[in-house]
């Protein structure tokens, strides 16, 4: 008895590895984020239990996944994005362990660079930056970001869950000493059909990224001046 912890990709459901597609079309039961396409939902075969996580805390998704193990399914876990970038993929394989059970971890492609490129924004960039920090603006069940030492950071800054609190956090990288005129882009839904990308720069960004909705991803840096507004990938360039 395995559970196989799977990474969906970023959105567009061809962007899912061969291998987690493959589990995915073999697994007795499906449990997975909101985030995840309900295509790749839809792969599960007849036969299997489909259970959204949506509104279940974690130590409950966590027992729900030791209980089917338990009862002797093929379990995958299905998340979006790559299962340990923000994922909490660590804590299920905590947990899982702590119960006996084995996890196999197959990695996804992770919103981090997909959707940066998917709005032509490459996250390193030879001369450029050749530094990325991630952090998530939202510090929801942990801490908050550390601005000042995100300001300090040299090269590109991605910020995951950043939209809501993006005015605060675009005022005190500033207050901090970045270069308010630092190009700067929020994009949402990225590699989905209605992705939207916001290019400005950081001081201008919150007020221009306004009207957009989650899921976005924020990036700073001089690496988004590189953007090709045409060029896309995965569904959107469908
Ligand atoms: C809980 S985190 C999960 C990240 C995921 N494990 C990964 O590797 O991409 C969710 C956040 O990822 C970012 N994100 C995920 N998919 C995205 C997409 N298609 N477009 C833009 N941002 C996305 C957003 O910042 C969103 O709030």
């Amino acid at each position: 008895v395995t559970v196989h912890l799977v990474g969906a990709g970023p959105g567009d459901p061809g962007l899912i590895t061969v291998r987690g597609l493959a589990l995915v079309r073999g697994c007795d039961a499906l449990v997975h984020d909101r985030l995840v396409s309900p295509e790749l939902v839809a792969e599960a075969p007849a036969h299997a239990l489909r259970i959204g996580r949506d509104g279940l805390e974690q130590p409950l998704v966590d027992e729900v996944l030791v209980e089917l193990a338990r009862a002797g399914l093929d379990v995958v876990r299905l998340k979006g994005g790559d299962p340990f970038v923000f994922g909490r993929g660590g804590e299920e394989v905590a947990a899982l362990a702590a119960a006996g059970i084995p996890v196999d971890v197959v990695p996804g492609v992770s919103s981090l660079a997909a959707v940066p490129a998917s709005a032509g924004i490459p996250v390193t960039h030879r001369g450029v930056s050749s530094t990325v920090t991630v952090a998530s603006g939202s510090g929801r069940g942990g801490k908050p970001p550390d601005v000042a030492a995100l300001a300090r950071a040299p090269g590109t800054l991605v910020l995951f869950m950043a939209l809501g609190a993006l005015p605060r956090i675009a005022a005190e990288l500033i207050a901090a000493g970045k270069d308010p005129t630092t190009p700067a882009a929020a994009i949402s839904r990225g590699t989905l059909p209605g992705q939207r990308v916001v290019l400005s720069t950081l001081a201008l960004l919150p007020a221009a990224a306004a009207a957009l909705g989650p899921p976005a991803l924020v990036v700073v840096g001089e690496v988004v001046s590189l953007a090709r507004p045409a060029a896309s990938t995965g569904a959107a360039a469908a």
